[in-house]
């Protein structure tokens, strides 16, 4: 087996799953005003350095999705921080797209840029301990959107972007993300991603990519955020499993789903129900941001000094989806905060 190949299922091993930790700045700034943290270089530290440091990490967290400002600080020890994700049994990534921008053609919608001097960035990340990547297109869904041209477009760059990545021996995280946002059905989502993924597999196979070498990242099939349509978990997970079992081959190794918007819960809830029926052979997991690290941030912010609650909380949220990932999660175990 290749090298990215035996990091692909590391980064997914049973149990295991990825935290999301690369919101820019601009995101993290909102996050951290949202719980009355000033958003400064140190506090933003902080905060991540406490997720990273937690016992939760050695057991459910296979991977950690750093920004380029984490990927360079120090610990308070002097530990960069891939030194201190990699002590833990964790393989540490970095986020390398550089946003999302206005698609000339279609100015409602989204192009995501970052290609421009992306090998050389690339070979910086691998000398600083990153083993995987991430780049995240988006999608909206209203009656017109998304349109070919945003579909077509994202998909190139997405593939653009995993041949560099594979060149120097990292992973690629392919994130084609449709969003929640809209009054749409489950039955429209399920459509338009099945078109998104079906555009992501043929530009990445135009483009000799070793699938067995990559991870999926993609979202569940819901209804949308404002919609009278209420499936339950069951339909999701169904829905959900169907589209992948259709549109992703087989050489994935594994999918690792955002959360996207879902409660905490509900995003554990959903990833053991698909887990439940799970009948291929993909690992499906979770890479989550704000659904492994709400709760703790809320936390934090009472008390930025003291670790040892917001970590009981980390630690509790990363074994609920842990157990998610072999259909072992109950509501019950939810209940049970004792890590
Ligand atoms: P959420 O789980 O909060 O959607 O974040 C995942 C992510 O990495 C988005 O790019």
């Amino acid at each position: 087996m290749s090298e990215i190949e035996n990091i692909a299922k590391q980064m997914v091993a049973k149990g295991k799953g990825i935290l999301a930790a690369d919101e820019s700045t601009g995101t993290m700034t909102k996050r951290l005003s949202s719980v009355h943290v000033e958003s400064t270089p140190e506090n933003r530290l902080k905060f991540r350095e406490t997720l990273f440091s937690s016992e939760g990490m050695k057991n459910y967290i296979g991977g950690v999705i750093l920004y380029d400002e984490t990927i360079k600080q120090k610990t308070s020890s002097g530990k960069t921080i891939p030194e201190l994700i990699k002590n833990s049994g964790s393989i540490p990534g970095i986020k390398v797209d550089s946003g999302v921008k206005k698609l000339a053609g279609s100015p409602d919608e989204k192009i995501t840029e970052g290609l421009d001097g992306l090998r050389e960035r690339l070979a910086e990340y691998y000398k600083l301990g990153a083993r995987f990547t991430k780049w995240r297109a988006v999608y909206n869904i209203s009656d017109k959107y998304p349109s070919e041209l945003s579909i077509k477009s994202n998909a190139h760059a997405l593939a653009r972007y995993a041949a560099l990545v594979q060149e120097t021996k990292m992973v690629p995280i392919i994130e084609p993300e449709v969003l929640m946002d809209g009054n749409h059905n489950i039955n429209k989502c399920y459509e338009v991603t099945a078109k998104v993924l079906k555009e992501c597999y043929r530009e990445l196979k135009l483009h000799n990519i070793n699938l067995k070498g990559t991870i999926l990242k993609p979202n569940m099939i819901l209804p949308g955020k404002d919609s009278k349509d209420k499936s339950k978990t069951s339909e999701i997970a169904k829905m959900t499993l169907k589209c992948l079992k259709e549109y992703v081959p087989n050489e994935v190794p594994g999918i690792a789903f955002l959360s996207g918007g879902q409660t905490e819960i509900e995003a554990t809830q959903n990833l053991n129900e698909i887990n439940k029926i799970n009948d291929t052979s993909f690992l499906i997991s979770f890479s989550y941001g704000r659904a492994l690290q709400q709760s703790a941030l809320k936390n934090w912010s009472k008390n930025i000094k003291d670790k040892t609650i917001t970590q009981k909380i980390f630690n509790h949220r990363s074994k609920m989806n842990g157990l998610s990932t072999s259909a072992k999660w109950t509501m019950d175990l939810e209940k049970q905060i004792s890590a």
